[in-house]
């Protein structure tokens, strides 16, 4: 016979059981700092840069459903965080808001009149250092994400903007006599003469206005608080996409010269002052060798005056050619994303297609590799700006241009790293595999006084909203498969790292 206390100590154990599997899981690092053999050190310009490793996982699932209706998806295309929202909690975690931007809807069977957003999330970072392997679901608690809302872009006239193809041209319009601002022509939609945007870039301002590039233009765009078109910035004639010298913004041929289809501003950024944003081409112009992958290495970063750009149209303040990374075979390692570092050094996001939902399952290349421009010749205004000089014929750079000095740094799909969060690289082909569209960057300091150079870095995949129960505009689709938006980050030390997106 059981005695009455026996089972009162049993069902005290239950409920003591019951409590500690009802409590949400979160991995403690016992470190307060991550474990040392992870760091990889680099140098540039004689000082030294580490990566110390990935400190956070997180994902929105693939079919996870926003405000509009629609699937959230895409949303690596571009994040940036909201300015003041990042804290330290009192327990060690860090808390914040990511502005994430996606491109142009799901498109695999064409593109779509996906209206131009961004999607506000909340999370919460609790960064992990040590270095046992977690399983897949606990490394999740390290990065929780919580979308809450999105909102939606317009252009001239209240239109809504579109992710239809750019296979129109809507001529120059002169919007205001009184100071001459002009809008130059505009990538359209035939069908409902909409402006047509394929989104890449995202840069916000402290006064709620905020700068996104695109590929079809490619052009920057300045939009209101409220999501409206204010100004738009066409780029020099070497990188507009001219058919025998007359504009064709369509994505789906490359043009004779200028940006190659597909292969637009990728990367926008903005320096700690907020006054000179930069843009990254994704790859070569079709006349420096875009047209083939062989030879398209050589891309170019521009500098724009934007310190009064509703009175004076923000202007080329400089131009640099930037030597993208080539596979074993010499193909270039398009950028996906560009972000200021400091004076003169930037984070570049180069890789291949490959991971959950590309082309094949294993990647070789994903990394955010150092960029330093200080040495670099600055091309703007030269004879490079027209379309009948290229910086490079047949993929060899002009003997004139002293590129950008490009070192290898921080590698997404390190086997060891990824293992911590239960994620893998290459086959099997499921949840826990790294999706292969890593698109964007952002920084927040650690606000750690022992390492005051030590930054978190963000970055987002675009998972290009595959989905088994999607939704877009309305309608059920079913791509076959799920690719979750995954997001991570890392823990890097940057000297004299002042960066625009955090004050
Ligand atoms: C730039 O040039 C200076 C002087 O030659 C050199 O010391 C420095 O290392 C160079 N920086 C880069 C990033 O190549
Ligand atoms: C997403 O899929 C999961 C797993 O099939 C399911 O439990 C969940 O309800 C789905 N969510 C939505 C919003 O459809
Ligand atoms: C973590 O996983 C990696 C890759 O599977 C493995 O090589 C390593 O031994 C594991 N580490 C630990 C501490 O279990
Ligand atoms: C651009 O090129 C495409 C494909 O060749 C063509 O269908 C379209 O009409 C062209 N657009 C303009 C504005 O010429």
């Amino acid at each position: 016979m059981i005695s009455a206390a026996r089972v009162l100590v049993v069902v005290a154990l239950l409920a003591q059981a019951k409590t500690l599997l009802g409590r949400p899981f979160r991995p403690r690092s016992t470190r307060t700092e991550p474990d040392p053999s992870f760091a990889v050190t680099v140098t540039l310009g004689g000082k030294q840069y580490v990566n110390k490793g990935l400190v956070g996982f997180g994902l929105i699932p693939s079919n996870f459903t926003e405000s509009t209706g629609d699937t959230i998806g895409g949303i690596g295309s571009a994040i940036a965080l909201k300015r003041g929202s990042f804290a330290k909690n009192a327990d060690g975690t860090f808390q914040g808001t990511i502005i994430a931007q996606p491109d142009r809807g799901f498109n695999i069977d064409g593109t779509i009149d996906y209206q131009g957003r961004q999607h506000e999330i909340d999370f919460v970072l609790s960064p992990y250092y040590d270095d046992d392997n977690l399983s897949f679901e606990d490394g999740l608690q390290t990065l929780k994400l919580t979308y809450r809302d999105t909102l939606l872009y317009t252009e001239r006239a209240a239109r809504k903007t579109t992710g239809l193809d750019a296979l129109g041209v809507r001529p120059a319009e002169l919007l205001s006599h009184f100071l001459t601002i002009e809008d130059p022509p505009l990538p359209i939609a035939p069908s409902n003469g909409h402006l047509a945007l394929d989104l890449e870039g995202l840069v916000l301002n402290a006064d709620g206005t905020f700068w996104v590039s695109d590929e079809y233009g490619p052009y920057i765009y300045l939009m209101s608080p409220q999501g409206q078109l204010i100004e738009t910035v066409q780029p020099p004639e070497a990188i507009l996409p001219l058919v025998n010298s007359k504009l064709n913004f369509t994505s789906e041929t490359d043009p004779t010269t200028g940006r190659a289809g597909n292969q637009g501003f990728e990367g926008l950024t903005v320096d700690a002052s907020g006054k000179t944003l930069y843009a990254l081409l994704q790859s070569a112009t079709i006349q420096d060798g875009g047209s083939d992958k062989s030879t398209s290495r050589f891309t170019r970063l521009l500098a724009y005056d934007i310190s009064d750009a509703l009175l004076v149209r923000p202007h080329v303040i400089g131009e640099w050619v930037v030597p993208l990374p080539v596979s074993k075979k010499d193909n270039t390692r398009a950028a996906s994303e560009v972000h200021l570092v400091s004076d003169g050094v930037f984070l570049v996001l180069a890789r291949d297609g490959d991971g959950h939902g590309g082309d094949d399952a294993k990647s070789s290349y994903k990394q955010a590799d150092l960029l330093d421009i200080r040495n670099a010749t600055d091309i703007h205004g030269t004879k490079f700006d027209d379309p009948a000089h290229p910086i490079a014929v047949n993929g060899v750079l002009d003997e004139s241009i002293t590129p950008g000095t490009y070192v290898s740094f921080v590698d997404f799909i390190d086997d060891t790293q990824l293992a911590r969060f239960g994620v893998h690289n290459g086959k099997p082909v499921d949840q826990t595999l790294i999706d292969a569209k890593w698109e964007s960057l952002a920084l927040a300091p650690c606000l750690d006084p022992s390492f005051p150079d030590d930054f978190f870095l963000f970055t987002a995949a675009d998972n290009d909203f595959i989905s088994t129960q999607g939704i877009s505009l309305g309608k059920p689709f079913n791509a076959g498969l799920d690719v979750d938006n995954q997001f991570m980050v890392f823990r890097l030390t940057l000297p004299g790292a002042a960066t625009g997106d955090h004050a």
